[in-house]
């Protein structure tokens, strides 16, 4: 993704973000659907549903609906929700197929509740947002979605991938003999804030994005009331992000 001019400082522009990857999304974002090279994401979901037949699933943020047929195919019925109106339009294309499948444009940071909590929820690389208070209240709606004794499965970008990342960048410099200064300084980005990098926002395929250490996960996820039943790295196929890795949680509610 080309680097963006303008931070995200608003919902709104948050919307307006999404709306117009949302018409461009294979050029525009990784699609973990794609390049999850184990089928990590879609072995969880299928080891969920062969023990819980007749459960209810939802897929939060669900994008373009890569993964919504996956979880027509397994689960009795499905809740598909997005912010923007594109990505729900394709999320129903991808699923003419099926008629267990619901779709409903909204904000999770807008209701702490939208509809009724299912026995599955998925979240792919959707609790990103880089404003604190925004990301807190889909936190709320994320893990609110979930009824208790269900599971929810998310996927957000690693803290630590994107800090070796950079670690990495400062040490490729020194090695073509630039000074720790000139390798510091090439290494940081411009546009950076401090309260951003006190809250893992980095700039990922262009855009500031929320990225989480395993340790923060295991406190939100904690504190919302979720037990980990297992973490584990995400690695990609795409030769962009082939060093990088997403993490997965899979954690019940309590
Ligand atoms: C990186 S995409 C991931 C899409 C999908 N989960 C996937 O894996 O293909 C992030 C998605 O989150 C959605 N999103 C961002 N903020 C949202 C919000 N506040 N409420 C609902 N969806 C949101 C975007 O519209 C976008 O479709």
């Amino acid at each position: 993704m080309p680097d963006s001019p303008d931070p995200i400082r608003s919902p709104e522009m948050n919307r307006e973000l999404w709306e117009n990857v949302s018409g461009d999304y294979s050029r525009r974002v990784l699609s973990v659907f794609e390049n999850d090279k184990k089928g990590k994401v879609a072995k969880c979901i299928k080891a969920f549903a062969e023990t819980h037949p007749q459960a209810s699933a939802a897929d939060l943020g669900c994008g373009i609906g890569q993964f919504t047929p996956t979880l027509a195919r397994s689960f009795e019925t499905v809740v598909a929700c997005d912010l923007s109106a594109g990505g729900v339009q394709a999320t129903r294309r991808h699923c003419s197929d099926f008629s267990n499948v619901e779709f409903l444009r909204l904000d999770l940071s807008e209701d702490p509740m939208p509809f009724a909590p299912v026995d599955f929820a998925l979240c792919v690389n959707v609790l990103i947002m880089p404003i604190l208070d925004e990301r807190l209240r889909a936190w709320r709606c994320v893990t609110n979605q979930v009824s208790s004794g269900g599971s929810l499965l998310l996927v957000v970008p690693s803290l630590e991938s994107i800090q070796m990342d950079l670690i990495q960048r400062v040490d490729g410099y020194i090695d073509l003999g630039h000074s720790c200064e000139e390798a510091l300084r090439a290494g940081q980005s411009s546009r950076a804030t401090a309260s951003d990098l006190q809250q893992g926002i980095h700039r990922l395929d262009g855009l500031p994005t929320k990225h989480y250490f395993a340790a923060e996960l295991e406190y939100l996820l904690e504190s919302h009331e979720f037990d980990i039943e297992e973490m584990q790295k995400i690695e990609y196929k795409s030769s962009q992000h082939v060093d990088s890795w997403d993490w997965l949680v899979r954690a019940v509610r309590r």
